[in-house]
């Protein structure tokens, strides 16, 4: 009797132990903890061990260290990951929708962005994958992209026969081909390497990805083109969204919106010091695009908007143009 007794306060302070550990939630990355999404991943595991304390633990893994952006979001469908911020020119497989953010040069700046983000239209594509088993919880600004290559790129004829790293995006492969350049679809952990072997001879990407992963070392041109812009939708998986307790869950979401809106500070306030850094690094020549030779980008590119046109939606297009000033 005296030994059940004991067996059974055993179990029940064991049962207590195990009830009292902590969640532990993976928040997965591919760039690194300096840019706006490393500080918003950072800031959201602050917010969350503070407001949740002891319930919560968030491991944050940037660099494409647990996983890289070719498998993260199969990872978060399996329920190996949490979180994650892939970037919206990530998403082709699961809505065509998001498309509308690698439309080049249909957003003027990074405010304009944020303008067709938070509104009816903007947050309506946070649910467009439910159906997918993926939530929305919010956009991330990182900035707007550059051009860069071994050449100057001051007319779309620059980047003709010239192999362009993209993110894997149908958008993004048309935008290259209207200039008669070679897109190639590569993992962001792969792009250092891919232009210092000469794989491929130019990119785009935003200043604090250029300056973070050192692009700048392996391209000697850089152009302030702003055609285009590199967000991201932080998502999870809906049913196990759904299925976290109330309480933990309002505790994620209000920490979820606060670090949004800390890593969205960063983007504004950053970029351009990362451009200021690169440029102090004195290794690629930062060169203007005039506003005539902005126009003949443009022009050159308008076409990949009809192209997509049915795929996105032209509502959906009226309703993002309709965000520039
Ligand atoms: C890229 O692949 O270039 C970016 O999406 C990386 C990132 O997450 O900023």
């Amino acid at each position: 009797m005296k030994l059940k007794l004991i067996l059974a306060s055993t179990l029940l302070a064991f049962g207590a132990a195990v009830h009292a550990a902590p969640m532990v939630i993976k928040y997965s990355h591919v760039v690194a903890d300096m840019t706006p999404k490393g500080q918003a991943a950072l800031k959201f595991k602050e917010l969350v061990e503070a407001k949740l304390a002891g319930k919560v633990e968030v491991q944050v893994f940037p660099n494409s260290q647990l996983f890289g952006d070719g498998k993260e979001l199969e990872a978060l469908l399996l329920g190996d990951v949490q979180f994650i911020a892939p970037s919206l020119a990530k998403f082709g497989k699961y809505t065509k929708q998001l498309q509308v953010f690698d439309l080049p040069f249909l957003f003027d700046d990074i405010a304009a962005v944020d303008r067709f983000q938070a509104s009816a239209a903007g947050q309506k594509l946070l649910s467009s994958m439910e159906k997918k088993g993926i939530t929305g919880l919010g956009y991330l600004h990182n900035g707007m992209k550059q051009l860069s290559a071994n050449k100057p790129l001051n007319v779309p004829a620059d980047a003709a026969g010239l192999k362009f790293r993209i993110q894997p995006s149908d958008v993004l492969e048309a935008q290259f081909k209207s200039v008669g350049g070679n897109p190639q679809k590569l993992a962001f952990a792969e792009v250092y390497q891919a232009l210092q072997t000469g794989v491929v001879d130019g990119t785009e990407n935003p200043w604090s990805n250029i300056y973070s992963k050192k692009f700048f070392e392996v391209q000697k041109y850089i152009m302030d083109s702003n055609h285009g812009v590199l967000d991201y939708m932080v998502i999870t998986n809906t049913g196990w969204w759904t299925g976290l307790p109330a309480d933990v869950r309002a505790g994620l979401k209000e920490a979820m919106n606060e670090s949004i809106a800390y890593g969205n500070k960063v983007a504004f306030i950053e970029a351009a010091n990362y451009r200021d850094k690169v440029l102090a690094a004195k290794k690629a020549e930062v060169l203007p695009m005039s506003k005539a030779d902005t126009a003949k980008w443009r022009a050159a590119m308008k076409p990949v908007w009809k192209r997509f046109e049915d795929e996105i939606g032209k509502d959906l297009i009226k309703a993002a143009q309709g965000a520039n000033m």
